[in-house]
């Protein structure tokens, strides 16, 4: 891969010097749903595919990028000095958002880049490709320009990227699970204080499965805003009333006994996701320790559950894939991932079943849905590198 990015740079930039090479990973969430910014646990792991870029640093501060995925756009040209979001400017603006990120937190480019990438993620499916992106600038940048920081920042500073200069109020899964991958390891985050612990995830026979509903969706054109001004509302109305400072503070029995103070009956069901989608989270990771693999598969069938009538983020193109993935002989557990309302869904099928599970909820989805899903057999991976 290495030799085709430089080949392809090459191509469009010209030209020789120091063109160097990054990758980094796309992500998938196991278990833990819309609880990253209700101050709940989450249970993602990065991917082996993800997105490449060859990079040459410039003698001047202009930046230039170019994506084979958006070869019709072709070169899209900006600058160090000019740092703001602007809609025609596209895929970059996620590239743009983190050079801005890294300089509002003092470590500021004193040279532009030409940028050359390839992501192997299908844009907009659930996967973060936006997140592997913005991931992918900040390793370049610390390697390019000797920043004084690291991955753990990156995720922070990846995320304020998004929420800051992209306007997409997401939480810190997607950057932090694609900075601090580790193969064959989910991350057990506890997004209230930033605290992790690697499990492995290394499970015989087993393989994870992505399904692609191939309806495309972006996080700033879904309802993912709106939800999560639901729960800060529904968690205003309950603080009148008891003392959390989140809903990732609360097990089931706490948010029961508080939950007539929340006046909308919509924003109660989205509290209750919020409360036991954390505690299904937490319980899912134990369950892992003691090898309890069926406890686990129950517990990511109950979250699509929660996902689909609590949450309402679901649709009829995920619920098609997962309800048909939940009757194949081998599966054991399946749900969506990701912010929903389209996008993928994970499931854990024994690897011997994996042909026929493709195939059948192939079948079953194209019938009902009109369309075909696409169907990744994917492994976990390791965070960004320099290849
Ligand atoms: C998107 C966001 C994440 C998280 C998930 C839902 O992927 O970027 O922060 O909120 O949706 O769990």
């Amino acid at each position: 891969m290495k030799e085709k990015m430089i080949e392809g740079f090459k191509k469009v930039f010209g030209g020789d010097g120091d063109i160097r090479v990054f990758f980094a990973p796309g992500r998938v969430n196991l278990i833990g749903e819309h609880t990253d910014y209700n101050g709940g646990h989450v249970f993602p792991c990065a991917l082996t595919i993800g997105t490449y870029a060859a990079v040459r640093k410039r003698n001047d501060r202009t930046l230039r990028f170019y994506s084979e995925n958006f070869e019709e756009v072709g070169v899209i040209e900006s600058s160090i000095d000019d740092l703001v979001n602007r809609p025609e400017e596209q895929w970059t603006r996620y590239a743009k958002g983190v050079i801005w990120a890294f300089k509002e937190h003092g470590f500021a480019a004193d040279t532009g880049f030409d940028f050359y990438c390839k992501g192997t993620i299908p844009n907009g499916s659930g996967l973060s490709s936006s997140a592997s992106l913005e991931i992918l600038v900040a390793k370049v940048l610390i390697e390019l320009f000797g920043f004084d920081t690291d991955m753990f920042n990156s995720a922070i500073y990846g995320q304020y990227a998004e929420n800051k200069y992209v306007g997409v109020n997401c939480g810190i899964m997607d950057q932090f699970a694609i900075a601090m991958g580790k193969k064959d390891s989910a991350i057990f985050l506890d997004t209230a204080t930033l605290k992790y612990e690697y499990v492995p995830v290394k499970l015989d026979g087993i393989r994870l499965v992505i399904g692609n509903t191939n309806k495309k969706r972006g996080l700033g054109d879904s309802k993912y805003n709106e939800r999560r001004a639901e729960c800060e509302h529904a968690l205003s109305q309950i603080q009148t009333v008891c003392n959390a400072a989140s809903w990732g503070a609360l097990d089931e029995a706490g948010f029961e006994k508080c939950r007539s103070a929340i006046t909308s009956p919509v924003e109660a069901k989205r509290a209750k996701h919020a409360v036991y989608e954390n505690r299904r989270t937490i319980e899912a990771v134990e369950a892992l320790g003691r090898n309890d693999i069926a406890r686990f598969g129950e517990l990511m069938n109950a979250s699509h559950v929660s996902l689909r009538d609590d949450y309402e983020v679901t649709g009829k193109e995920l619920d098609t894939l997962v309800e048909a993935a939940w009757e194949q002989p081998g599966v054991i557990g399946a749900r969506m991932t990701g912010a929903g309302f389209g996008g993928c869904t994970v499931s854990m099928v024994r690897a011997e079943k994996v042909d026929d599970f493709i195939k059948n909820v192939g079948r079953i989805y194209a019938e009902k849905i009109g369309y075909d899903a696409d169907f990744y057999v994917v492994d976990i991976g390791d965070g960004p590198v320099e290849l």
